[in-house]
């Protein structure tokens, strides 16, 4: 194949890898655009290897096929909340996959010191390094969210220092190669570095914030796949790894946004150690919570004009999506309107509560931003929160003294009356106490998700 043949099918991949992220920002398109961008990734590799001096194919082909059964099996087997670790793992092998080709680079372009050109020995050692941090700092979260692995954080005395130090001695051992110090052994070590430097940097972070990390490491695999690309001259590689690695820094910036906290805080401060003293708090807490069975609350829901359905991480630990589903077809029977408020953060990873209800088949036109919904609670009967706790927390809102202060929430205390599903008092992700269980307005229905809908669709069912 041609130089200009070979360009050709590489923009026809890079546009379809565009238009995959453009329809993968709307549940609506999104199966579209994973489509667009497993056709445009064919492209690339069916046009790689007729192109590259291949050494072995058959070695290729039986890697493929080795790969691609591990990730067909494990895709379809996930379940909905194991997702975060599954991406954090695929996520992992590619920053490993970027470090290792670097490795295999420098053994052949390298054979003794002075043979590297600088572009290519500066390419080596960042797709190297960020490759390393990202593989190991992945499995680690990996290990996190599969509890394999204490979920809180993990500090002690000097951490931060120690890992600084760590850091500096692999950035020097990258400008010593650079210089022309090019031995094989200098890179491993380099590598081994930073992976160690991967594993300590994650651990001091809590279990719940492992999916704002994992996009963060996603990021830097897409540019140690991007200075990999550099390495092997391939520029399809360079524009995916800096798409992935752009994509990935916006996501995460945008998470930290709707959490109302900053990247250094979700790095630095060791949030689910809030969480230990919130727990405390939130149980010594004595305001008065009125509880409600399912049939007072199934004749709210079915008298309302105007029901909005609030999903939480809860409503995925119960995976009741069908039967939420179940209920508000109920009610939209019996003349009720219903929506459903999606909080950007609500759950534990970007579109969890989209994916769900996608999972369902919920008309997409039923889902609405927080920004579009916020302003129809006033006029709202009923807000049915399921399984949700610090994406409604008032304090978010009214208390300057909250961990949460200032992260934007659904304001569902602003509905007529406010019905809130959960199995007990115990707090959410952030470990605090939620004011809005202890509001007038609210009534709770205690017990599994799955559980009380279903109690709830029967009753309704009855009336
Ligand atoms: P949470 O605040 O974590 O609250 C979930 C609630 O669900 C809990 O209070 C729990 O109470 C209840 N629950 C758990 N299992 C249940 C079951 N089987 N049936 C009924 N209820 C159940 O969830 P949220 O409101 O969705 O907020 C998400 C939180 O995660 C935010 O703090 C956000 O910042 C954080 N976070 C989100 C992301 C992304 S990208 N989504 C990433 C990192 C962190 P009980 O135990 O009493 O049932």
């Amino acid at each position: 194949m041609g130089r200009d043949a070979t360009n050709l099918a590489y923009i026809v991949t890079i546009v379809s890898f565009i238009l995959a992220l453009r329809f993968l920002s709307h549940p609506a398109t999104a199966r579209r655009g994973n489509q667009i961008g497993a056709v445009g990734m064919l492209v690339a590799i069916a046009v790689t290897f007729a192109n590259t001096t291949v050494v072995s194919y058959w070695e290729i082909v039986v890697g493929m096929i080795v790969g691609g059964a591990c990730g067909a099996v494990a895709a379809r087997r996930v379940k909905m909340t194991a997702m975060p670790q599954m991406v954090a793992l695929f996520n992992g092998v590619g920053g490993g996959a970027a470090a290792l080709i670097s490795l295999a680079e420098f053994h052949i372009l390298a054979p003794a010191a002075g043979h590297l050109q600088r572009d290519i020995s500066i390419s080596l050692v960042l797709s190297a390094l960020i490759g390393s941090i990202s593989f190991a700092g992945s499995m680690v979260a990996f290990a996190k969210l599969q509890e394999l692995v204490r979920g809180r954080p993990i500090t002690y005395p000097g951490q931060k220092v120690g890992n600084l130090l760590l850091f500096g001695a692999c950035v020097a051992a990258g400008v010593v190669i650079v210089a022309g110090f090019e031995h094989q052994w200098l890179l491993v070590a380099l590598c081994l570095g930073a992976g160690l430097f991967g594993i300590l940097f994650v651990l001091p972070i809590g279990g719940a914030d492992m999916p704002v990390v994992i996009s963060l490491l996603n990021a830097f695999t897409g540019l140690a796949a991007a200075a990999t690309g550099f390495e092997l001259e391939n520029n399809v590689l360079i524009v995916a790894g800096m798409l992935v690695g752009a994509s990935g820094t916006l996501l995460t910036v945008k998470m930290g946004r709707a959490m109302n906290r900053s990247i250094a805080n979700v790095l630095f401060g060791a949030f689910g150690t809030v969480a230990a003293s919130g727990a405390a708090a939130a149980a010594s807490n004595g305001g008065t919570v009125r509880s409600a069975t399912a049939d007072d609350v199934a004749v709210m829901l079915a008298y309302a004009h105007r029901v909005i359905i609030v999903p939480g991480y809860g409503l995925a630990v119960a995976q009741a999506q069908q039967d939420v589903r179940q209920l508000a077809d109920l009610l939209e029977g019996k003349g009720v309107n219903v929506s459903y408020a999606i909080h950007p953060v609500a759950g534990r990873m970007p579109g969890h509560m989209n994916v769900l209800l996608a999972e369902a088949n919920v008309p997409y036109p039923q889902l609405k931003e927080m920004d579009e919904i916020n302003p129809e609670f006033p006029q709202t009967d009923v807000a049915l929160v399921i399984g949700a706790n610090d994406v409604v927390n008032v304090d978010a809102r009214n208390n300057p003294g909250s961990p949460i202060y200032g992260m934007p929430i659904l304001n569902v205390d602003q509905a007529a009356a406010v019905v809130v599903l959960k199995r007990s008092m115990n707090p959410g992700f952030a470990g605090i106490d939620n004011p809005l269980f202890q509001n007038p307005k609210t009534v709770m229905l205690f017990g599994d998700a799955k559980d009380s809908i279903d109690e709830l669709i029967a009753a309704a069912k009855a009336l």
